[in-house]
């Protein structure tokens, strides 16, 4: 028995030493460019001594991020610089070539040196090293790596209106975004559900609309919607001073992220109208949604806000939002009406386009370049605007077509509002999906946009929307993860994604990170898809013709006539095309299976989305029939899925029994709430 265990770890040994040096792995996220072993290893002392070329501002960044990093464990051991005459085990040198932010990090029996044409290069190549020791252990196996990023911009949106996170929680998520080489923080600073920014000239702003009487913008949003004083007992919500911006921008600096500001206009501007009703069409507070455009206030107001925010932030976007605007009371109010009409604008597409050609020029005036969401293309494109396209892809292509620049954040592969796994499981997210490999698939810019379109993308963004996420913890939760897809993404190259790759290298990470305090989701025990979806159902309804009495949505159609006894079962995902939609009605269907058959079970599976308006039908009738004609009832299956049960939720309508018939129906009671779909998977009969 000895002897064969003896020999079992012989063998393992061999295998293990013969590995061919091309199945290593660095471990590093995002995968880097190109990777050659070489012969022997480093071995990782006590504290590693360095010395580097950096000076001046540069150096000290370096310095505060090996001090922290010790505290932190963002790096195997302490840091110390060389004193004269040592030889230092890490050496970090400025180099005339390279792209920006582009590295080579050397690990050699002898030493490690970092080669970068700037301060972000070096520091990004440390970060690989970071990575590669923590993979390889005290023993770093001798190799090059030469990296560089795909993309100029890699970014991540946080929104702190729906819910406020303090400064602390930005500063430690900046840390992890400078870890995997993540160099645009895109804050949200503003909406409907809270202003976050001390401007000096508008006290207002931070002593009212930046707090609520409720804790949870969902308590809010299905309220009254409305806000309160700071010193108001049930006041919640918070803002950055000044100096608190100022803070987390120098931090951010340092670590080679620039902080994108976010103010929006002219919608999701409910906390705006709240606090200065004069710059609504109604001239009322909780009345309008939209800023007025026709009033020359709104630009003086904007453009007073804009100067405290350029002189917080050095970025050279500045995002002005544009998504969404209501402009319902635009049409009819007399100084907007007045503003077309003056300006020569068709329609209120073009009026946003006006506010948002001036906002342009108010920011080019100041040195700065104007942002905004795709819909900042409706009514004509500022000159010299760049594109962030969220309502998929096509926004962004056609920003690059006309020349200009684009940053790609499709809500189906970057959204991390949007739930990653079983829904049944997960705290409450958005009513829709993107799983870590849906976020890895996404290219930003495939060649078939074109060798014109192709050039003008500068990059990826990840967004985390907050409106379900009330804490620290559950925003981690939904970042982490995905957020080391949205970087890969952005940073490697096509050829160099590997997903079953990357999810090893996820593991660890994730493992990392919950040793560091971070709640990341914990992708190891990942459900992955609906287990009913995976396995295609073969049953006595299968294949066979479904008479619709009520004709499903087009919208929500799933693969048409035959989707419910196809043999395919939905995932989580209403939207997958397996899920059939009705909307506002009951739903009455009959199979026919062409022949009377003994049957002993009847059902279909249902689901709830409360936050996509899916219910439970109020009860479900199974009844048979050999005529067509005659039907015999054989249950009436009750919902008992409350109304306002909020997580996502599954369940099966079924009658079991015995009964002959040809024709099988199913009649789903709508529930009665306006505006309510039903969603049917498949039918199944036995
Ligand atoms: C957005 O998701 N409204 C940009």
């Amino acid at each position: 028995m000895k002897l064969r265990y003896l020999f079992f770890a012989v063998a393992l040994f061999v295998v293990a030493c013969s590995q061919s040096p091309d199945n290593l792995s660095t471990g590093i996220i995002p995968a880097p460019q190109q990777v050659t072993w070489g012969e022997g290893a480093f071995r990782m002392p006590r504290t590693l001594t360095y010395a580097t070329d950096l000076a001046g501002q540069d150096k000290a960044d370096l310095t505060a991020w090996m001090n922290r990093s010790a505290a932190g464990r963002f790096f195997l051991v302490p840091f110390v610089e060389a004193v004269e005459g040592d030889v230092p085990a890490l050496r970090l040198r400025l180099s005339d070539e390279g792209a920006p932010e582009s590295y080579r990090l050397d690990v050699a029996h002898s030493g490690i040196t970092i080669t970068a044409p700037d301060a972000a290069g070096l520091f990004y190549g440390l970060q690989s090293l970071a990575q590669l020791a923590e993979h390889s252990g005290k023993r770093i196996p001798a190799v090059t790596v030469e990296d560089a990023p795909r993309f100029a911009y890699r970014g991540f949106m946080l929104d702190v209106s729906r819910h406020f996170r303090d400064k602390e929680f930005v500063k430690r998520q900046l840390d992890l975004l400078a870890r995997y080489k993540l160099n645009r923080f895109h804050w949200h600073l503003t909406d409907g559900a809270g202003w976050r920014i001390e401007i000096r000239k508008y006290p207002e702003l931070t002593d009212f609309a930046a707090w609520r009487p409720y804790p949870c913008y969902t308590e809010w949003y299905y309220g009254d919607r409305h806000y309160c004083r700071r010193d108001d007992s049930a006041a919640e919500g918070g803002y950055y001073t000044q100096d608190e911006i100022r803070e987390v921008v120098e931090y951010a600096r340092a670590l080679h992220i620039t902080v994108i500001p976010e103010i929006e206009m002219p919608g999701h501007s409910e906390e705006v109208l709240a606090t200065y009703p004069q710059l609504a069409c109604s001239g009322k507070p909780y009345v309008d949604k939209d800023l007025c455009i026709g009033n020359e206030q709104t630009f003086e107001f904007l453009e007073n806000v804009l100067s405290e925010v350029i002189e917080l932030f050095p970025s050279e976007y500045i995002h002005i939002g544009g998504d969404e605007a209501d402009k319902a009371s635009w049409a009819t109010c007399p100084r907007c009406r007045a503003r077309m009409r003056h300006e020569g604008l068709k329609d209120v597409d073009e009026l946003q386009s006006y506010l948002v050609h001036r906002v342009e020029i108010f920011l080019n005036s100041k040195g700065r370049r104007l942002l905004g969401w795709d819909e900042i293309l409706q009514g004509g494109l500022a000159p010299d605007a760049t594109v962030m396209s969220w309502r998929g892809l096509e926004g962004g292509i056609a920003a690059a077509r006309a020349g200009h620049q684009a940053v790609m954040t499709p809500n189906n592969y970057c959204y991390l509002d949007y739930c990653q796994d079983d829904p049944t499981r997960e705290p409450p997210a958005a009513a829709a999906f993107v799983t870590l490999e849906k976020a890895y698939s996404f290219d930003p810019a495939p060649d078939s946009l074109g060798a014109e379109a192709v050039p003008m993308i500068l990059g990826v963004q990840g967004n985390l929307w907050c409106e379900h996420v009330s804490t620290g913890e559950h925003a981690e939760h939904m970042m982490w993860p995905r957020l080391m897809a949205i970087a890969e993404v952005g940073w490697s190259l096509p050829e160099r994604k590997d997903y079953g790759d990357f999810h090893t290298r996820v593991l660890d990470a994730v493992a990392w990170m919950q040793e560091r305090g971070y709640h990341p989701f914990d992708q190891k025990n990942a459900v992955g898809p609906r287990p009913e979806s995976l396995e295609p159902v073969q049953c006595l309804s299968t294949g066979k013709p479904v008479i619709y009495h009520t004709p499903y949505s087009p919208k929500y159609a799933a693969a048409g006539d035959g989707s419910l006894t196809d043999g395919l079962r939905g995932d989580w995902n209403y939207g997958d095309q397996r899920w059939q939609g009705w909307l506002d009605t009951d739903v009455d269907l009959i199979v026919d299976l062409g022949e009377s058959l003994f049957v002993k079970h009847i059902a279909a599976d249902f689901m709830q989305g409360f936050y996509a308006d899916i219910w439970m039908p109020r009860a479900v009738e199974i009844s048979v029939s050999d005529d067509g004609g005659h039907y015999t009832t054989l249950a009436t299956v009750k919902n008992d899925v409350p109304f306002d049960f909020r997580q996502d939720c599954y369940r099966e309508f079924g009658w079991t029994g015995e009964a002959r018939g040809r024709y099988i129906r199913l009649k789903a009671l709508h529930n009665g709430h306006s505006g309510g779909w039903i969603f049917i998977d498949e039918i199944i009969v036995e």
